[in-house]
């Protein structure tokens, strides 16, 4: 008699597994189908986008920002490392759905592309070597060197400063290195990127002058063909505002400070 309700209480069982495992199969069939949002990034630049200890593991503000946008529209956030000046470009030949690089919203990039509701102020500074006493501010980089990264607002504005050279990099890592061979004699970049790098490569011999050059505010772009992406977008960064998610992302790459 028990071994009858042994062999009862195994095959309730088993029917019980193989519904959850049915379950299970339909949840799975769920994010198969699940949309999926291709995001364009160019993971050189942190605090905002980067590559930490595992390369395939995007880190930075943007891409949890992104990857909670993703999440609050039910999309699957795929991450695309592409060169800076070859996201636009991307973005509107279909390859990605959205930008989310540090990208400043302007003139020029609004003629090509969609951009999102503002999400991160930022400007540019300047980095130079600490035992330089010739500059210091945007008025003496008349006649110097200056590196910056390849198509970004760093580049359009050294291009009006009367320098003697503009080297124009792929990265911003890669003008960081010039400044540091004595390649040039400033850098110019986006401000938190510059303080970043100050602060992580514990580097002694260079130093960010306070002067700010511009005020620049950051939004995601989207093809213009896809005014509803743009739309559901911003909702989703309202409502991460709103509900304070934002604010929390804010802070574990920013700390209080606004
Ligand atoms: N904010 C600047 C721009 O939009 C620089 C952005 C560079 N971003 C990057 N991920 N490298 O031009």
């Amino acid at each position: 008699m028990s071994k009858k309700i042994l062999v009862l209480c195994m095959a309730a069982l088993m029917a019980v597994m193989a519904m959850v495992a049915g379950c299970g199969n339909d949840n799975k069939k769920a994010a198969e189908g699940e949309k999926v949002l291709k995001v364009g990034t160019n993971a050189d630049f942190a605090p905002f986008e980067f590559q930490g200890a595992d390369p395939s593991a995007y880190e930075g503000f943007d891409m949890d920002l992104i990857r909670a946008i993703g999440e609050e529209m039910g999309y699957k956030v795929e991450i695309n490392n592409v060169a800076f000046d070859g996201l636009i470009p991307s973005l509107e030949a279909g390859n990605i759905d959205v930008i989310i690089s540090g990208m400043t919203i302007n003139e020029e990039r609004k003629q090509k592309v969609l951009f999102s509701d503002p999400y991160y102020k930022s400007g540019l500074s300047i980095m130079v070597a600490k035992s330089d006493d010739s500059i210091k501010g945007f008025q003496d980089l008349k006649g110097k060197k200056i590196a910056v990264q390849i198509g970004t607002t760093s580049a359009t504005e050294a291009k009006k400063l009367g320098s003697a050279e503009v080297k124009e990099l792929n990265s911003s890592a890669d003008t960081f290195i010039e400044l540091n061979a004595k390649g040039v004699d400033a850098v110019i970049n986006d401000r938190p990127v510059n303080d970043r790098y100050i602060v992580e490569s514990k580097n002694d011999n260079v130093k960010v002058l306070p002067e700010l050059l511009t005020s620049e505010d950051y939004g995601m772009a989207i093809n213009k063909k896809n005014a509803d992406l743009q739309t559901k977008i911003n909702e989703a960064l309202k409502k991460l505002k709103d509900n304070g998610k934002y604010d929390q992302i804010y802070a574990k790459w920013f700390g209080d400070k606004k």
